[in-house]
């Protein structure tokens, strides 16, 4: 990157947002906005939803290549034995408040983790990649014990042998999904692994960068994924369509919104100009588990909000505003549609700040001041 010589040289221009800004340098993603493709390290992600699995992705992501078969099978050997949560963090969860934001319970019970890990200072290469592993294995287990304490049900301990997406469905509701459910899940996981530097995964690399721990790291990252800018934008949608109940009434309530100038939630998207290829799936997963619940009223709904919002606005859905309905449908609680989110995301912000620690430098920005100069300091009895 260019090192500008002045402040005045560094700031002229900084676009609102950081639109458009190029702030590090990655091999994990990257998403061609224009075309709509998004690649994790090289491959295409209509193959990796095609043909992988969400733990070959996360080794993908964090080793730049994907694995063989043995080293897949160890790899996965590995997050199973590394599910288990410390007794205290789940102590800590059945005392949250029951109706804590279950995004705020992950945050909180993740900051917690890093008490029980003796070694989370260490930021090589390997005592980070260690400590990928627990998050990425237990973030399921987490969300999962949050959901099943405040319901007032024991939590379900994680069974051997099932996928990550099928281990994360069974702790939830104590029962084996379909294997068709348990593979939607996956590839859902898939999609949500990794998209360069959104606003959490800058904000994990921003952490890292002052050599914080991984803990750290990925606490301040789910405060970020929560906002309904970002990762929150799902639950939103699967609000908006409860609200809207029937498809007759889907174009008056857009015309409606798009009248009193509100975001409407799944809609937009900083970078694609065009269709966002993950939303290629789960389009289709929405329509299909609709067909498969009788509850084909749902994705009748988005399909009347798409067209009307593109005749409108020429804008297109992003990730957020399919993937509600098919949790929805898969009878997931609305505001565990973020947690999920976060349960894929986690592969990548590690990814990320394994990236960052390799080859670091502090991330610190300069603002563009705007409020007076030279003022004279009148003491406090003369104001
Ligand atoms: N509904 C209505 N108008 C919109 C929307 C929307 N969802 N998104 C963008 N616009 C309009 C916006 O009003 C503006 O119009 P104008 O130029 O006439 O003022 C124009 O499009 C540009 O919008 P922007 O807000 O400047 O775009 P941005 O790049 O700052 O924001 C965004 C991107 C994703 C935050 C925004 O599109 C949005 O708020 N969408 C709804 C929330 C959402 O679905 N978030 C999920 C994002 S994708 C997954 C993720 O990151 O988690």
């Amino acid at each position: 990157m260019d090192k500008p010589e002045s402040k005045a040289a560094a700031t002229a221009k900084s676009p609102a947002g950081l639109e458009g800004v190029v702030a590090a340098e990655s091999s994990i993603g990257d998403v061609d906005g224009i075309n709509g493709v998004l690649i994790y390290q090289g491959y295409n992600i209509h193959d990796l939803a095609e043909h992988s699995t969400f733990e070959e992705v996360i080794y993908l992501l964090w080793h730049g290549r994907l694995p063989k078969r043995a080293e897949l099978e160890d790899f996965r050997r590995t997050l199973s034995e590394n599910q288990t949560l410390p007794a205290e963090v789940s102590e800590m969860i059945g005392r949250f408040p029951r109706d804590a934001e279950p995004m705020d319970s992950l945050r909180t019970a993740v900051s917690a983790l890093g008490f029980h890990d003796s070694q989370s200072r260490d930021l090589s290469r390997e005592g980070a990649l260690r400590a990928a592993i627990k998050l990425t294995a237990q973030f399921p287990v987490i969300i999962a014990t949050i959901e099943r304490l405040r319901n007032g049900q024991e939590p379900v301990a994680p069974k051997d042998g099932l996928s990550l997406a099928a281990n994360f469905l069974y702790m939830l509701k104590g029962e084996e999904p379909s294997e068709r459910e348990a593979r939607i899940m996956d590839v859902c996981l898939i999609l949500h692994a990794d998209h360069e530097l959104n606003a959490s995964t800058f904000t994990a690399r921003v952490v890292a960068g002052t050599l914080a721990d991984m803990y750290g790291a990925v606490t301040a990252a789910i405060a970020a994924l929560s906002g309904p800018l970002h990762g929150g934008a799902n639950t939103n949608v699967m609000k908006m369509l409860l609200e809207i109940e029937k498809p007759e009434r889907a174009e008056e309530w857009l015309r409606e919104a798009l009248a009193q100038k509100k975001k409407v939630m799944g809609f937009g998207h900083r970078v694609y100009r065009t269709e966002d290829p993950r939303s290629t799936w789960l389009r289709k997963f929405s329509k299909e588990m609709g067909e498969a619940r009788g509850q084909t009223q749902w994705n009748a709904i988005l399909e009347t909000l798409r067209e009307v919002m593109f005749r409108e606005k020429k804008l297109y859905p992003n990730v957020d505003y399919y993937s509600g309905s098919a949790y929805y449908l898969m009878g997931i609680p609305l505001d565990l549609f973020t947690p999920i989110f976060a349960v894929s995301r986690i592969s990548g912000w590690t990814g990320h700040i394994l990236e960052q620690y390799a080859n670091n430098r502090l991330i610190r920005p300069r603002a563009e001041y705007t409020g007076p100069r030279d003022l004279s300091y009148v003491p406090i009895d003369e104001r």
